[in-house]
């Protein structure tokens, strides 16, 4: 049995206080709270299910946004934030930087519930991997076993997520002055902002959601599944539904497929219906951050390599593992 969920006993040594009562063993079962098993069958359901539903983009927002509020300089868990499930919880989940993410919340609570020993905070981790995964990117070497926040009393303060244009909240003179001050504070480095801003590889921006982005552009009028943003047409991706309210702007044309794509289209800025944010402009126009926008430009394998250690370090930002964890599922 593969399952990390362990049994340990102790025994009470003797005791100090003199007992006219024979002396028992007391027995204390301490139950690690990492089911490998179940994580695995998560796996494969989350896998299936984002991938015929088309909800790749905003599993990984939902995982960034959680682990995204994380602050190098509090050391306490979880008022430091990161990855321990609190966006569930409102007030964060009613962040602005969070609109639209109740929907992310809509889909996973219920496939939550079938898997009970995994905490909130693997599952929206292990839910933005698998997207990235089933859209085509690499598989990310995940780690499990994260604990929860326990209540909206643990939710991190507001503010803490990047903004994408000015005016910036901390005041920046520039978007990559602030997305430095933004990562800088996670403990994050240049080259991780530019590669993990390759996540825009997927998805849209609306504007009832962030503000940013048309109401809809000719690569999301007709939905994925019937459109030129619908997957290569490889058996495994079925077509998936047309999404309710407004279509929005990707930031590229195959926007239900991990690739290198949205690295090409921010330096090309060749197409008025892909979106291109001041945040992502900066990454070629940054002295110090254009070198690695070229780079994955250039080359998706190394784009996907250099995606695998980011995304990693920032599916684990804030954590605090479990007795027993990481574990991992290979
Ligand atoms: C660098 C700073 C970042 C800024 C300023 C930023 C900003 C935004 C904005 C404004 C949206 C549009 C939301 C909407 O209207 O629905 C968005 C969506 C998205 N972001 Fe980011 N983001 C950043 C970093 C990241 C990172 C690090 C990731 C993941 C690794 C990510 C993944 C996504 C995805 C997948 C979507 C699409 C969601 C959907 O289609 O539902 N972003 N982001």
């Amino acid at each position: 049995m593969q399952s990390a969920r362990v049994s340990r006993t102790h025994r009470a040594g003797p005791s100090s206080r003199p007992s006219s009562r024979p002396q028992r063993a007391v027995v204390v079962r301490v139950a690690a709270k990492v089911n490998v098993e179940q994580l695995k069958a998560l796996k494969a359901e989350l896998y299936n299910y984002i991938n015929s539903r088309g909800c790749n983009p905003i599993s990984v927002r939902l995982g960034w946004h959680d682990s995204g509020t994380y602050d190098k300089n509090v050391p306490d868990f979880p008022a430091r934030g990161g990855a321990n499930g609190s966006i569930r919880f409102k007030p964060e989940i009613d962040h602005d930087a969070n609109k639209g993410l109740a929907i992310a919340l809509a889909i996973l609570n219920p496939i939550k519930k079938k898997y009970p020993d995994v905490s909130y905070a693997d599952l929206f981790q292990m839910a933005s991997a698998t997207a990235i995964e089933a859209a085509g990117g690499p598989k990310i070497p995940m780690r499990y076993g994260r604990k929860d926040a326990k209540g909206p009393e643990e939710c991190s303060p507001d503010g803490r997520l990047p903004g994408a244009a000015h005016p910036f909240a901390d005041g920046s003179a520039s978007p990559a002055q602030h997305l430095r001050r933004v990562f800088y504070r996670m403990g994050l480095n240049d080259q991780d902002i530019v590669v993990l801003s390759g996540g825009h590889t997927l998805g849209r921006a609306r504007p009832e959601r962030s503000g940013f982005g048309a109401e809809k552009t000719k690569y999301t009028d007709v939905g994925p599944g019937t459109s030129t943003a619908s997957p290569s047409g490889s058996a495994d991706r079925p077509t998936t539904p047309k999404p309710v309210g407004q279509l929005g702007t990707s930031w590229t044309v195959n926007w239900l497929e991990f690739d290198n794509s949205y690295f090409k289209e921010i330096k090309s800025k060749r197409d008025a219906d892909l979106l291109v944010l001041p945040t992502d402009a900066c990454i070629f126009e940054d002295d110090q951050f254009r070198p690695y926008a070229e780079k994955y430009a250039a080359d998706q394998a190394a784009f996907f390599a250099d995606y695998c250690v980011s995304h990693q370090k920032l599916s684990e930002l804030g954590v605090e593992w479990e007795e027993g964890a990481p574990v991992t599922l290979d």
